[in-house]
């Protein structure tokens, strides 16, 4: 965690988010049209972590479930993403973001992996937000790679099978290096991980809200990091032990 203005910040948050349907369905607007207001609101919050030195951002922008979702949506996603993807990379770039996509990105097209490939690539070397991208992803996609990469490790006897430990598994995970996310948000009122990081999250902080994504805005995330502030962190350890830890 970092501190910012007296307060525990969390150094990684995780977001769905849910709820741009539906945004645009009580404005009686093609939901395509909620999806361009989450744009908006998801480049709101990324210029908001980048200002507070957050240090990464998991948005989770299409899972693999989503495929399943009506081809004309399916197709305006895509190029919303690509869009997105031409006219915003300049500002995150000149921000000193880094990008990363994570997922399965050979079901994307082959213009919308070069874009993401080339986003990569341009940012790779900048050290500001960490801003992570799950596109095609699913938590048992993330798990089950992680467990072919090391079995196939282990068969080629590179890796010891009884040596294999936490670290080694997180590391074989999409995320890596990172730390696990201290916040995860979730807007749209579902109380749901929704095979997100499945591994990642075990001792996140979980947040739901009923705000849908498009208005999901400064206020709301002040919210969110408020709550947040006001965990007691406790890792398996007894409140005394984690008050003693905090005060050392
Ligand atoms: C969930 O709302 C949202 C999505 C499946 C797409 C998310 C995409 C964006 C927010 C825009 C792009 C953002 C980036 C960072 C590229 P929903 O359609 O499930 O809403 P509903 O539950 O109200 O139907």
């Amino acid at each position: 965690m970092t501190k910012d203005e007296g307060f525990s910040l969390p150094r990684h948050i995780a977001v769905i988010m849910d709820g741009n349907g539906r945004w645009a369905q009580r404005r009686l607007l093609p939901r395509q049209a909620g999806h361009r207001a989450g744009l908006t609101a998801a480049r709101r919050l990324i210029e908001a972590c980048v200002q507070r030195g957050i240090g990464a951002l998991t948005l989770f922008a299409f899972s693999s479930e989503n495929w399943r979702r009506p081809q004309p949506e399916v197709g305006s996603l895509m190029g919303l993403f690509m869009n997105a993807l031409e006219s915003e990379i300049a500002e995150l770039h000149k921000n000193k973001v880094r990008m990363r996509f994570i997922g399965a990105r050979e079901q994307f097209s082959a213009a919308l992996q070069q874009g993401m490939r080339e986003s990569e690539e341009l940012t790779a070397g900048n050290n500001g937000l960490v801003l992570n991208i799950a596109a095609g992803y699913g938590g048992r996609w993330d798990l089950l790679q992680a467990a072919r990469r090391l079995v196939g490790e282990a068969v080629s006897g590179r890796l010891r099978v009884e040596e294999l430990d936490e670290p080694q598994v997180s590391h074989a995970l999409a995320l890596a290096e990172l730390p696990d996310p201290d916040l995860f948000i979730r807007t749209g009122g579902e109380q749901r991980i929704s095979n997100f990081l499945l591994w990642n999250l075990a001792y996140t902080e979980l947040y739901f809200t009923e705000v849908l994504w498009p208005d999901f805005d400064a206020a709301a995330l002040e919210a969110a990091l408020s709550w947040f502030a006001q965990r007691q962190r406790r890792f398996g350890r007894t409140p005394e032990q984690t008050r003693d830890a905090d005060h050392a």
